[in-house]
């Protein structure tokens, strides 16, 4: 039986196409800025995202943390969303690289207007607030969507304040799919943003940090400290500019979601939010009278569907350019076997 791995769209394996890219790729000592790959990537980078500089860099996480770093000095104040992947999944990065605290605010992706209360009164014995964290869309919110008004809110609060924004964009091109907009909207509304092409954009390493010329050259020596500094690169950007050549693709993704949410809200012993499916994840609770989260995880593995469980109270389906249509009908027929 066929595995039908939904456990996250970075299982996704690079297309025919970006292998040959990787393989004729053009190469030079990117440390040295000789790498013409890399720079035609940054430069896309920068024009997609409307911003005047780019760096690649290995992972989402060394993006954000760099960001991090390239924004605030150590024991200042970072406010980001109480579902942050920044506070959940960096493994405290944030506090062991940057040496800052991260100020939790719960909901502040669906109400924006909670943020001016959690900023610092600028006292000498307090913290000092120094950058706000979005993400979008909102990996532990199920892919949720923050629109563009909501955005502009956060932004010119934080603007009022001096204070810095960063976007962790890892899949800022779903959100754009799902507001209708480009992605240099969402990015107009942040001072740096990293995105992920090892995501649902099907590449297999790597992602962008892009923001102004002086805080992109900051994060050059942040991600060379970290040992970031790569050499032939050109091999991992290849694949990138082929991944960005289609982003509206992700568009499937979306479809393939919502099929699947309809899907599994019909079995009777889970309840799926179909109303909060925006992109292309589905968050499923199981009825612990049933099933627990970590049986039902075990359950579906038996029949070779794979999901997500670890660190939320649901469980996770993430679909992308691996899974069909046909595939989602097929986990779904063998999902209601389990039931
Ligand atoms: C929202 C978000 N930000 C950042 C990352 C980190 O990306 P990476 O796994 O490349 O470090 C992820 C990875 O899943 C993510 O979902």
């Amino acid at each position: 039986m066929k595995v039908i791995d939904l456990r996250s769209d970075t299982v996704t394996r690079p297309t025919p196409e970006m292998r040959q890219a990787m393989a004729e790729a053009e190469v030079g000592d990117d440390v040295y800025g000789e790498d013409p790959t890399v720079n035609r990537l940054e430069a896309k980078a920068c024009e997609l995202m409307g911003k005047e500089a780019a760096l690649f860099v290995p992972s989402g996480s060394m993006g954000n943390q760099i960001a991090i770093m390239a924004h605030c000095a150590r024991g200042e104040e970072v406010i980001c969303d109480s579902e942050a992947h920044i506070f959940h999944y960096e493994m405290g990065a944030a506090a062991v690289l940057a040496g800052v605290q991260l100020h939790l605010v719960e909901n502040l992706h669906k109400d924006e207007g909670v943020l001016a209360s959690h900023f610092r009164e600028q006292i000498y014995y307090l913290p000092r607030t120094r950058l706000v964290c979005l993400e979008n869309t909102l990996n532990r919110g199920g892919g949720s969507v923050m629109g563009l008004a909501q955005m502009k809110t956060v932004y010119s609060l934080a603007k009022e304040n001096a204070l810095k924004v960063h976007l962790d964009g890892a899949r800022i091109f779903n959100a754009a799919l799902a507001l209708r907009c480009e992605v240099k909207e969402l990015a107009g509304f942040a001072d740096s943003v990293m995105f992920c092409l090892s995501k649902g954009l099907g590449a297999p390493v790597g992602s962008l940090l892009v923001g102004n010329r002086e805080f992109i050259a900051d994060a050059r020596r942040w991600r060379k400290l970290l040992g970031g500094g790569m050499r032939q690169a050109g091999v991992l950007a290849a694949a990138g500019l082929v991944a960005l050549r289609n982003t509206s693709r992700l568009e499937g993704d979306h479809d393939k979601a919502k099929v699947l949410a309809e899907g599994l809200s019909l079995l009777p012993g889970l309840r799926v939010d179909t109303a909060r499916v925006e992109t292309n994840m589905v968050l499923a609770a199981a009825d612990e009278s049933i099933l627990t989260k970590a049986q039902l995880v075990k359950k579906l593995a038996e029949i070779r569907v794979l999901a997500g469980a670890s660190g939320r109270s649901e469980v996770r389906f993430v679909t992308h350019s691996d899974v069909s249509m046909g595939d989602i009908k097929e986990a779904l027929e063998r999902i209601k076997q389990v039931f």
